[in-house]
């Protein structure tokens, strides 16, 4: 009995401390501890002594199943928090992976741009609220009350007399009502249109405006200014066509249109702005003298201008937030 108590106690320790995974582990305790195992056939067996032997072997035997289910249990334990530690092992051999540093948005890129060149122009830079009064929106630009003209612009109106400025021409009364001609700027800023939403027409987007007003300002002066302006930002080789057109506020009024043809489809002139004289009635909304100055304005919308230039077909990839797209840019 004695002589196996060793050579089981001998055997454990040697197969015990060769066990590296879970499937090994499992082939120890069958063959030491399961039912049928070493250690309880040894209690079995221990059953058959002959009484006067018993109290010699039944402490060793104990000592020896405690030994062995402690021992067992540390590499169990063992094994199991290295199997926990392979899931996250870190890869150190991997490439690695490049942090995006944050970039300006492709449409902010394109108002620095658009704004960088009216600069040079000799324009200066001016703002107004996006929350408008409906005065400043339509009636001082010559939108009469139910003229159908509004019908140009879904509005989202705040109450009566407010609403979210459907284009930026309100900022052309504010700065026409705060400061006296020459009065040269662009008023670049956010507009809201209360739209169905499509590939071509969002509730929000941005235009640029400009107003130009002062002794003999001439409609030559508007076209060549637009035309250098087109040239800077498209290229010399942009086909560009001013088409007669209508606003309340202008007279008379155009539209200036560029040629787009986008890889694999069919040209086509896309509109990229409203311009005109500024029509005397505005002059006169706001102190100025229409017999003494005249002016020209334009309005042009930043995301057709930049879609045209980076090839983008749909205005809604702007403002999805998809970084994929943005780091484009
Ligand atoms: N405000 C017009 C629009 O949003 C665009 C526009 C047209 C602005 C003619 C102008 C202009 O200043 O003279 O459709």
């Amino acid at each position: 009995m004695q002589e196996r108590i060793k050579k089981i106690q001998a055997d454990f320790e040697s197969e015990i401390t060769k066990v590296g995974n879970p499937a090994e582990l499992e082939q120890v305790r069958i063959k030491f501890l399961s039912r049928k195992g070493l250690v309880p056939q040894l209690f079995e067996d221990f059953k058959q002594l002959p009484s006067d032997e018993k109290p010699k072997y039944g402490k060793t035997l104990n000592i020896l199943k405690n030994s062995i289910q402690s021992k067992f249990d540390q590499i169990k334990q063992k094994i199991d928090n290295k199997a926990e530690s392979d899931v996250n092992l870190v890869d150190l051999s991997l490439p690695g992976r490049r942090a995006h540093l944050g970039s300006m948005h492709i449409l902010m890129q394109t108002m620095y741009e658009i704004r960088d060149i009216f600069k040079s122009l000799g324009f200066s830079v001016y703002e107004g609220p996006e929350l408008e009064s409906d005065y400043n929106n339509f009636e001082a630009l010559n939108f009469p009350e139910d003229h159908p003209a509004r019908d140009m612009q879904d509005t989202f109106f705040i109450n009566e007399n407010f609403l979210l400025r459907t284009h930026t021409s309100p900022v052309q009364v504010r700065l026409m009502q705060n400061k006296k001609p020459p009065l040269r700027a662009i008023m670049p800023g956010k507009v809201y249109r209360n739209e169905a939403i499509s590939a071509k027409s969002y509730c929000l987007f941005h235009q640029v405006e400009g107003l130009y007003v002062d002794n003999d300002v001439t409609f030559a002066e508007l076209k060549g200014t637009l035309v250098a302006f087109a040239k800077q930002f498209f290229g010399e080789e942009i086909k560009y066509r001013f088409r007669p057109s209508f606003f309340p506020f202008t007279e008379p009024s155009a539209e200036v249109d560029i040629w787009w043809e986008p890889k694999g489809k069919e040209g086509r002139w896309m509109e990229i702005l409203g311009c005109g004289m500024v029509d005397p009635n505005v002059l006169e909304n706001v102190g100025i003298d229409p017999e003494k100055y005249t002016g020209y304005a334009f309005g042009m919308g930043v995301e057709r201008i930049a879609m045209r230039k980076y090839g983008i077909d749909d205005i809604r990839t702007f403002f999805d937030n998809d970084k994929r797209f943005l780091i484009q840019f």
